[in-house]
């Protein structure tokens, strides 16, 4: 007898990452554009082009970020090794990039004889590819997999991967990019996947003098604004839209009370943009603005109040030299009581 019932989960999961991941954009995109304001979500700014120019932005003088991040790495990769122990770790880094700040802390591991498996997770898979030939070539012993997700399906991961002692790296203030809830609501969503003691390693970007910031994200050589626009190319190469990037603007700004640099693509007229995926299309008003990101600058106490509501215990902050930013390591705590 044949079988009559049809498992639509695995029918779905038959669905390659590329379709499952494209129907996520175009809804992304459908609730965003019909929204008031109208607002893209930060993620997709990384296909493989927009993952090429972030690489530039961390290269660029004005984005300190890059390099306040790498001193804290340099200075104190030993003593972050030091607080793991010394058995085998499982090491899952989320929107791992180029990984040019994480060969800092493997190098430590393979000092003190550590076994590691390196799990970059990317949403590019451009950038894994690249990444996973340059760390084959460094570290020949290094086992390496990667995985091609977003964060929200890269915790999923981790929940059925989590046997080992597990290190999290959630590096560049990437945490940034979500508004303040749904960082803790995505912590929260950490937590559960992993084991009691399990460690995370989170970079933070401090709260600072706006005129430090500004430049950051407005940086003379236009990469920023390159970046921010090839976000509609995205959609246009991706879903079939029509967008024409001269007529949108970059502008980044900061909001005091959200404490979070702003950015916005804004439109320069009155236009209307065809989205052939959706089979819509959306009306834009003169110097109506499209919101596509949010970098949160955080306190010191701000991060020390999220990381224990969300079931952590601080293990150590340490912060680059201008006291500009700060990696904290936390671990994670289950003990019943
Ligand atoms: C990679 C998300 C940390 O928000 O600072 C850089 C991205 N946007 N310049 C940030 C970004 C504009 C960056 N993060």
């Amino acid at each position: 007898m044949n079988s009559e019932i049809i498992d639509l989960q695995a029918e779905n999961l038959k669905q390659s990452y590329d379709e499952l991941s494209k129907h996520k954009f175009a809804t992304d995109l459908l609730l965003g554009l019909s929204a008031q304001p109208k607002h893209i979500p930060s993620k997709y700014f990384y296909d493989d082009a927009g993952s090429r120019l972030f690489q530039q932005i961390m290269n660029l003088p004005e984005y300190y970020l890059t390099n306040c991040e790498m001193q804290v790495l340099e200075t104190h990769a030993a003593d972050i090794v030091s607080k793991l122990g010394s058995g085998p770790v499982n090491i899952v880094e989320l929107g791992a990039g180029d990984g040019s700040k994480t060969k800092v802390i493997l190098k430590s591991f393979f000092e003190k004889n550590i076994p590691i498996t390196y799990y970059p997770l990317d949403i590019s898979n451009d950038a894994l590819k690249q990444l996973i030939s340059a760390f084959g070539k460094e570290f020949e012993q290094l086992k390496i997999q990667g995985i091609q997700s977003d964060y929200e399906e890269g915790v999923r991961w981790i929940s059925k991967h989590n046997s080992q002692k597990n290190l999290i790296l959630f590096l560049g203030s990437n945490i940034g990019n979500m508004l303040l809830k749904d960082a803790k609501t995505f912590l929260r969503k950490l937590w559960k996947s992993l084991n009691h003691e399990d460690e995370v390693l989170i970079g933070f970007d401090l709260k600072k003098d706006i005129s430090l910031l500004l430049p950051a994200y407005n940086d003379s050589q236009g990469i920023t604004r390159d970046f921010n626009l090839n976000l509609l190319t995205h959609v246009n190469d991706r879903l079939g839209a029509n967008f024409n990037t001269d007529n949108f603007r970059h502008y980044g700004t900061y909001d005091a009370e959200r404490g979070a640099m702003v950015s916005y693509l804004i439109s320069l007229k009155s236009q209307d943009v065809h989205i052939a995926n959706l089979n819509k299309t959306f009306s834009f008003l003169p110097f109506e603005p499209i919101q596509v990101e949010f970098s949160y600058k955080f306190l010191i106490e701000e991060i020390e109040e999220i990381s224990q509501q969300t079931g952590f215990r601080i293990e150590a902050e340490w912060y680059d030299e201008k006291g500009w930013y700060v990696d904290v390591l936390l671990s994670v705590q289950k003990n019943k009581k």
